[in-house]
């Protein structure tokens, strides 16, 4: 049974860009459990929307049958080039990134480290995930993910003692893992946060490619912007919201229309500080308080 769980982040804000705008057609790269992707087409708007996730799947044909402006295709974004949408132009293009609800709770995919599950961490049904990272990466490519993606400080002394506890025996659920992190005398810097959430985070980032996904994506993505399109970016990590200010920078055009990627299209940089979400929705959503949103409008 799909649950209706996921409550869409930052909607107002999302949609205030848009007010009043009528018909426009809309990309929602992470359709979810289409909670934006409903709201666009409620307020009469056209909405294409892709997930690589099959609930979102299910949900989408559930949808299609309430709207006829919608269009979902199952695929990973950073493929969106590949997806026949012919030379379609956006007027509005979102990606609210990482992972659902849904699939937070999903014991399959074991994101979580409330729950004892099968170490595994893949959200977008890749090849490689938790338990291929831990048990068969040698000690530098785990210290790899755990200084990059983690930014953990200490991530050669973690790396050492996983290679040396997973020859006495295989590491196989997030329990066993949290285990491992505990006792590995590691000084994580997380006082606030869950001591093992800078290592998962790390993990996941590895187990579904995010960071190089979104650089695909964003290496693309001027391709199917309409001129003063906008372009809205939702992240919930450091390490994302980080390539995005980068790419809004790099790309950004200033007051005499001087582009400064050298080319001939460029973004007014329309959040020079990201927006939060505001303290009531933080209230009754508490994973809206890590995201931040970025907003792009595209000039050409
Ligand atoms: C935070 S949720 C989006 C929620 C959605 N905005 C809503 O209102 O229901 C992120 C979604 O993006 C999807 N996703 C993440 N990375 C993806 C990728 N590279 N390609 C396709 N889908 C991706 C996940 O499967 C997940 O369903």
């Amino acid at each position: 049974m799909i649950k209706d769980q996921h409550i869409p982040i930052m909607t107002n804000e999302i949609l205030s860009f848009i007010d009043g705008k009528k018909n426009l057609s809309i990309l929602d790269c992470t359709f979810g459990r289409g909670g934006h992707s409903k709201k666009f087409l409620e307020n009469g708007h056209f909405v294409t929307a892709i997930d690589q996730d099959d609930n979102s799947f299910s949900i989408a044909k559930k949808l299609k049958e309430e709207f006829r402006n919608f269009v979902f295709y199952k695929s990973n974004f950073k493929d969106l080039d590949l997806l026949n949408l012919g030379n379609e132009k956006y007027d509005f293009i979102l990606l609210d990134l990482g992972f659902s609800s849904d699939q937070l709770d999903d014991s399959k995919i074991g994101l979580s480290f409330k729950t004892n599950s099968k170490l595994n961490m893949n959200y977008l049904g890749g090849d490689i995930n938790a338990y291929k990272i831990i048990n068969d990466y040698d000690k530098e490519e785990l210290q790899r993910v755990f200084y990059f993606y983690g930014e953990i400080n200490q991530a050669e002394k973690l790396a050492k003692y996983i290679v040396n506890q997973r020859s006495i025996k295989s590491i196989d659920t997030n329990f066993e893992l949290i285990k491992i992190l505990r006792d590995s005398g590691v000084n994580f810097r997380s006082k606030k946060i869950h001591f093992a959430t800078q290592a998962f985070q790390a993990l996941r980032i590895e187990s579904n490619n995010e960071l190089e996904n979104l650089e695909t994506f964003l290496n693309k993505v001027h391709e199917f912007l309409k001129i003063n399109a906008y372009f809205a970016v939702i992240s919930f990590h450091s390490l994302e919201d980080r390539i995005v200010k980068n790419y809004l920078r790099d790309n950004k055009i200033s007051k005499t229309k001087n582009f400064r990627n050298n080319k001939d299209w460029g973004f007014e940089i329309l959040t020079k500080k990201p927006i939060v979400a505001s303290k009531f929705e933080v209230l009754e959503n508490k994973r809206s308080r890590s995201a931040k949103l970025r907003v792009g409008k595209f000039i050409n």
